[in-house]
């Protein structure tokens, strides 16, 4: 007896012909998901994935965690339900714009990107004074994050904006604070562990405070990063995110 009528079965068959993870990080397919994306989809979920009447695909957990199968499914059927339509397009049309809209969240490593790496380093640990602050693979300063596995752990878009807008979004245990202490004598720092009764206060020059809320006169965490915007050519940012984006720890299982 049949029990699954055929067409349908080839439909579910089609769908799990999944590429291989290299095909999926082609950049030729990328571009030409890319461009579909532009036609179709960006009207509701921003030209470049932030969002809108559909959900943000660039930096939510949600594209990240879904399985390859499981965005060729929503694409081509739509979800049922909401605004969300389904697109019957041929399969590798399909899987094309998979690649792009995974490219959207895909850590910085396996990005393709204008910048030169070598150029970036050489900036990185000289003029650019970033190691003052941040740590590579044991080497630099620690006001900031460690940035050995940014490669890995960021995307593109993200440090771009972490270096070019240090203020539009402050890393988690990075916070600035200003105090004032019992004997008047101001501080200022990174807040590395606050709680209702203390803080953990680190200078720019690595030294490790810890206070007691109240004994200090005055508190003030601030909304703007510790980190100043540099004074950095846009080829030179690019230059920069190319070289973090080689920063990995282990290079990762390829899906
Ligand atoms: C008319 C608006 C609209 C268009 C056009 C549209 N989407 Fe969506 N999309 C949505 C909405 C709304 C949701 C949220 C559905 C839900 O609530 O689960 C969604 C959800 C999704 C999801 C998540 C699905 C899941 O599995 O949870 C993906 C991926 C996605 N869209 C990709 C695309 C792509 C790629 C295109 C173009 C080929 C596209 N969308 C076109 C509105 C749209
Ligand atoms: C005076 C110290 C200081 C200097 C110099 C500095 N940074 Fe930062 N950086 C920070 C601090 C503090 C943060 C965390 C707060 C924030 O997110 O803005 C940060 C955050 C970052 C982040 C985001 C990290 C994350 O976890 O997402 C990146 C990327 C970065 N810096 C790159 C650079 C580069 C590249 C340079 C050199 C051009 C540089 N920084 C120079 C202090 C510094």
């Amino acid at each position: 007896m049949r029990r699954i009528p055929g067409i349908l079965f080839a439909g579910v068959l089609f769908a799990q012909q999944e590429p291989s993870a290299k095909q999926l990080l082609d950049p030729s397919w990328i571009n030409e998901g890319r461009r579909q994306y532009r036609l179709a989809c960006g009207g509701c979920h921003g030209i470049n994935g932030e969002g809108g009447r559909g959900p943000n695909l660039a930096d939510g957990a949600m594209v990240r965690r879904a399985k390859n199968d499981r965005l060729f499914y929503s694409v081509r059927n739509g979800v049922a339900g909401t605004d969300m339509p389904g697109f019957p397009w041929e399969g590798e049309k399909v899987w094309q714009m998979v690649a792009f809209v995974r490219s959207l969240s895909a850590p910085a490593q396996f990005a393709t990107l204008p910048g030169n790496a070598e150029a970036g380093a050489a900036l990185f640990h000289g003029k650019g004074g970033c190691t003052g602050c941040h740590m590579i693979r044991g080497a630099g300063g620690f006001t900031g994050p460690d940035l050995t596995d940014a490669g890995a752990t960021r995307t593109a878009k993200q440090l771009r904006e972490s270096i070019t807008n240090p203020n539009d979004r402050i890393a988690e245990g990075f916070e600035s604070v200003s105090v004032i202490q019992a004997d008047g004598s101001p501080l200022r720092g990174v807040a590395k562990n606050k709680n209702n009764y203390s803080i953990q206060l680190l200078e720019d020059r690595g030294k490790l405070h810890l206070l007691e809320r109240a004994s200090l006169k005055s508190v003030r965490f601030e909304t703007t990063s510790a980190m100043p915007k540099p004074d950095l050519t846009a080829k030179e940012i690019e230059d920069i995110v190319a070289y973090l984006a080689k920063q990995s720890v282990r290079v990762e299982a390829k899906r």
